[in-house]
C-alpha cells in the first residue's frame, strides 16, 4: 500500500515533528486505547488502573440504569437532530433539559450547546459583536469589556482571544475581590462583563462570589458564572457553599454549565434572562453553526438532573467520600490545598518529581492526573484527584499508603 500523507517536510514551517520529539511523554502525543467502560477502574493499553481522573466521577450510568434510557431514547428520537435548530426547530429532549436546567441554576431559560467550551465561546461571542440584518434587527455590542478571573478556564480565555488584551479584555488576579474592583474601577464603558468560576478545577477552590458579585454590583457590570465544576453538586442549604451558590442563583445574570461532569454525559449550556437567551439563539453562533447535543445525550441528561434534584443523597454520599479522602490524606500527614470542594489538589512543587510520581503511578496500579506547566505556574506542580463513587475502601487506602511512600522516596 503507498502512503498518502504528503512530504513531511512540507510541514517542516509548523516544527511540529520538533515538538513532538521534544515532548518526551509518549502519553501526551500518542494516548493509550482504553477498552470498556471507564469508571472507578480503567482499562488502558489491556492493564487496568485504579483511576482518580474520571470526570464523570458519580458513576451515575451504572447506578441509574441509564444505558437503558439512552437507547430507548436513540429509538425515540433518533441518534442525531439532522439539523439547526433555526431551520428545524428544537427536539424534544433539548427543550425538556432547557427547562431543567433554567430551573436548577434559577434562571428564566437556557439554551443547550454540544460542549460548555461552545457555550463559554458562544455567550462571549453574543455579548461582544455586532450584527445588522436589516435596519430594525440589528445589535452593537463590540464596546463590550470582558474582566476574567486570571485562572480562568482555557475554553473562556479561546473565547475572548480575538479581543484586544487592555482595552476589551481585563484580567484580575485569582479569586482576588479587591483585585476585580481596581480593575472595574478602571474600566471606562457602559457595557461590562465579570466572568468568574464557582469551583476552580486546579486548585478545588470555591470563589469568593458573593464578596465578587457585590463589585459588580457596586461598578453596574454584567455577571457571567461558570459553574461547569460545581452544577448540581452545590446549592442545597445542607451543603458546603451554600450561601454562594444562592448568590449565583439570585444575583448572578448568567450561569454556564458543563453536562461532563456531575451529570456525567457531554455537552454544556447558557441559563439567563429569558430576552439575552433568545437573542443568544442566533447570536451565539455556536448555537446555530455547529451540531447540537445528540437527543438521547440531551434525553438522558434532563432524567439525571431530574434524579439528582430529586434524590440528595447520590451527592450527599460522594461529598463524605471526598471529605473522607480528604480527612484520610491529613491524618497521614500529606497536605492537600485548603479548598473544601470535592477535587483534592496535592501539591507536589517541582516538575520533574510530579512526573516520576505520575510514572510510579501507573506502574502500581493507578492513574493519578498530574498538574503540571503550563496547567499551573513552573515547579507548582500539583496532583488533581478526583475520588469516584464506585472506588472501595481497599482501592483509597492502597493509593494513601503508595503516596505516602512515594512522598518519602522523593523526600517531600
Ligand atoms: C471551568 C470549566 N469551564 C468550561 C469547561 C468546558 O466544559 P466542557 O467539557 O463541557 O466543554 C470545563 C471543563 O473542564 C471547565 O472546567
Amino acid at each position: 500500500m503507498t502512503s498518502t500523507s504528503p512530504p513531511t517536510d512540507r510541514l517542516a514551517p509548523w516544527s511540529f515533528a520538533e515538538f513532538v520529539d521534544a515532548n518526551g511523554h509518549e502519553m501526551v502525543t500518542r494516548p493509550p486505547v482504553i477498552d470498556g467502560v471507564v469508571g472507578p477502574t480503567i482499562v488502558r493499553d489491556g492493564r487496568e488502573l485504579v483511576n482518580f481522573a474520571s470526570i464523570n466521577f458519580l458513576d451515575l450510568g451504572q447506578r441509574l440504569s441509564l444505558t437503558r434510557e439512552f437507547t430507548d431514547a436513540a429509538h425515540t428520537y433518533g441518534l442525531t437532530t439532522g439539523g439547526s435548530r433555526m431551520t428545524q426547530g428544537v427536539c424534544r429532549p433539548h427543550q425538556v433539559l432547557e427547562e431543567s436546567i433554567a430551573r436548577q441554576t434559577g434562571k428564566e431559560r437556557a439554551l443547550t450547546f454540544a460542549t460548555g467550551l461552545l457555550a463559554n465561546i458562544g455567550f462571549v461571542h453574543a455579548m461582544s459583536h455586532s450584527a445588522r440584518f436589516d435596519d430594525a434587527l440589528q445589535v452593537h455590542n463590540r464596546d463590550t469589556v470582558f474582566v476574567l478571573d486570571r485562572d480562568s478556564h482555557w475554553s473562556l480565555w479561546k473565547a475572548v482571544e480575538g479581543l484586544e488584551y487592555g482595552r476589551s479584555v481585563h484580567a484580575f488576579r485569582h479569586n482576588d475581590v479587591a483585585d476585580l474592583a481596581r480593575v472595574l474601577g478602571r474600566v471606562r464603558s457602559r457595557k461590562v462583563v465579570v466572568i468568574i468560576e464557582s469551583v476552580y478545577s486546579a486548585d478545588g477552590s470555591m470563589a469568593p462570589v458573593i464578596d465578587l458579585l457585590d463589585e459588580c454590583d457596586r461598578h453596574g457590570a454584567i455577571s457571567m458564572v461558570d459553574d461547569a465544576n460545581g452544577f448540581m453538586l452545590y446549592g442545597p442549604s445542607h451543603r458546603p457553599f451554600a450561601a454562594e451558590y444562592a448568590a449565583i442563583r439570585e444575583r448572578a445574570d448568567f450561569v454556564m454549565v458543563s453536562l461532563s461532569k456531575a451529570v456525567g454525559l457531554e455537552g454544556g449550556a447558557l441559563a439567563g434572562p429569558a430576552h439575552a437567551i433568545d437573542a443568544f439563539e442566533v447570536l451565539s453562533g455556536t448555537s446555530m453553526f455547529t451540531a447540537a447535543m445528540q437527543p438521547p445525550t440531551a434525553h438522558v441528561a434532563g432524567r439525571t438532573i431530574e434524579a439528582l434534584a430529586n434524590d440528595p443523597s447520590i451527592v450527599d454520599d460522594y461529598l463524605a467520600r471526598a471529605d473522607r479522602l480528604r480527612a484520610g490524606m491529613h491524618e497521614m500527614g500529606m497536605p492537600t490545598t485548603p479548598a473544601a470542594s470535592y477535587m483534592l489538589s496535592v501539591p507536589i512543587g517541582d516538575d520533574d518529581a510530579a512526573m516520576t510520581m505520575r510514572e510510579w503511578f501507573v506502574k502500581d496500579g493507578y492513574l493519578v492526573p498530574v498538574f503540571c506547566y503550563p496547567a499551573v505556574p513552573r515547579n507548582q506542580a500539583l496532583l488533581r484527584l478526583i475520588p469516584h463513587a464506585g472506588h472501595t475502601e481497599e482501592q483509597v487506602d492502597g493509593f494513601l499508603h503508595t503516596l505516602a511512600s512515594y512522598r518519602r522516596r522523593l523526600g517531600l
